[in-house]
């Protein structure tokens, strides 16, 4: 296990000392009123103790898998994976960012010091504060025995156990926050899951306590029922075991499929995300500022007659009820590739486009404006 603030330790503290304080406060009170208090004293404490295990909070604490297709491999990241990364460290303020990867130590160490802009996105992920990077190995074989051969399945497994071992929010490469996912973290739940265009549940982003049933129960039967296939072990597992544990009260939230993966892979949805509208008019957005105080209930009315009165472009997407967007490849990329598209540049995402440049245009303008990306 690694040392790292999360959100239990608090817990744990307040609790022996609202008992201390109460065993000093019944004690006063048995000395007044004699064996009569003793009743008093059970029901107290009684009370005392579901409320805090009833409430648990996710801590913030947020996950990404990067496994190298060779052992000695080179750890190659692109802007795009920044993107995810910096919009998770702006909305989220996670205590700490991991990134668990198979890569070599002198592999790391290469990357964060290294002057080749070929390296240029890995350096500054890697050095990005809060990013903690952690060994771990990716199995070979399911414990079924069939052999783990593809990167992507892997990174399955490595994803449902760190996120046991840890607690906190996993995210794929191409999950792009836009929110706060506080208000989430601390809902009650044990586990956070969303569901995706086909209502299975999306394995690319979700959240759970540290050592949380339903993680452990995923890991385990990953190794059950690993088939070799696409989404066998993670999407479809997934999908069924949160479907199960709904039945147990706090243990499992599913959001609709807005809430974490408005987009979906096939290419018209691809399409609408990336395509870029040459004769759109960039709008008046700006960066993202983390200083700004959370809106409250007093924005309200505010907020509903700007949307009421909002002149969104015939193509352009609405993301006010997502908290991330997963930007899914189109799967037909290579027999029928997307129009008014060719890739994530610096340039495509400031010149606002595509829905995609909207959406993570503030967290990038930010990290322009803070001098983290340099303008060459
Ligand atoms: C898992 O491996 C299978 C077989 O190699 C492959 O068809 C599938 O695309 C892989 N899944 C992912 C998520 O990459
Ligand atoms: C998921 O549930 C469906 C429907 O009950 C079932 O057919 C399928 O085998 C289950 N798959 C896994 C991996 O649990």
């Amino acid at each position: 296990m690694w040392p790292f603030p999360h959100n239990f330790k608090p817990r744990r503290i307040v609790v022996p000392t609202i008992v201390f304080g109460l065993f000093v406060t019944l004690s006063f009170l048995w000395i007044k009123t004699g064996s009569n208090s003793s009743q008093a004293t059970t029901e107290l404490e009684i009370q005392s103790k579901p409320s805090s295990e009833r409430w648990p909070t996710i801590p913030n604490i947020v996950h990404y898998v990067q496994l190298l297709p060779e052992p000695q491999g080179k750890i190659q990241l692109e802007l795009k994976h920044f993107i995810s990364i910096y919009s998770a460290s702006l909305y989220l303020s996670p205590d700490a960012i991991y990134v668990h990867t198979d890569a070599t130590d002198a592999e790391v160490e290469r990357v964060k010091s290294s002057q080749d802009v070929s390296d240029k996105w890995a350096r500054l992920i890697l050095t990005l504060p809060k990013v903690v990077v952690n060994r771990v190995t990716a199995p070979d074989y399911a414990g079924n025995g069939v052999q783990i051969r593809n990167l992507e399945n892997k990174s399955d497994f490595v994803r449902a156990k760190v996120v046991y071992d840890f607690g906190g929010i996993y995210l794929d490469w191409d999950v792009h926050a836009l929110r706060d996912f506080k208000p989430l973290r601390e809902a009650g739940f044990a586990n956070i899951v969303g569901l995706q265009k086909d209502n299975l549940v999306n394995s690319g982003c979700f959240m759970a306590i540290k050592e949380s049933e339903m993680m452990r129960l995923w890991y385990e039967y990953e190794h059950v029922v690993y088939d070799g296939e696409w989404i066998t072990h993670a999407v479809i597992l997934l999908s069924n075991l949160s479907t199960t544990l709904v039945q147990i009260p706090y243990e499992v939230l599913i959001l609709d499929r807005y809430a974490l993966a408005p987009s979906g892979w096939e290419r018209d949805d691809a399409q609408e995300l990336f395509g870029s509208h040459y004769n759109a008019h960039a709008p008046p957005s700006a960066a993202a500022d983390p200083q700004r105080p959370p809106l409250t209930t007093a924005d309200a009315e505010r907020l509903w007659k700007a949307a009421r009165s909002s002149s969104r472009e015939e193509w352009e997407k609405d993301y006010s009820n997502s908290y991330a967007i997963h930007a899914f490849k189109n799967i037909e990329e290579a027999e029928n590739p997307l129009e008014n598209f060719d890739k994530i540049t610096l340039q495509y995402v400031l010149s606002r486009r595509s829905n995609f440049a909207r959406a993570v245009y503030p967290a990038v303008q930010h990290a322009v404006e803070s001098g983290i990306i340099p303008l060459d």
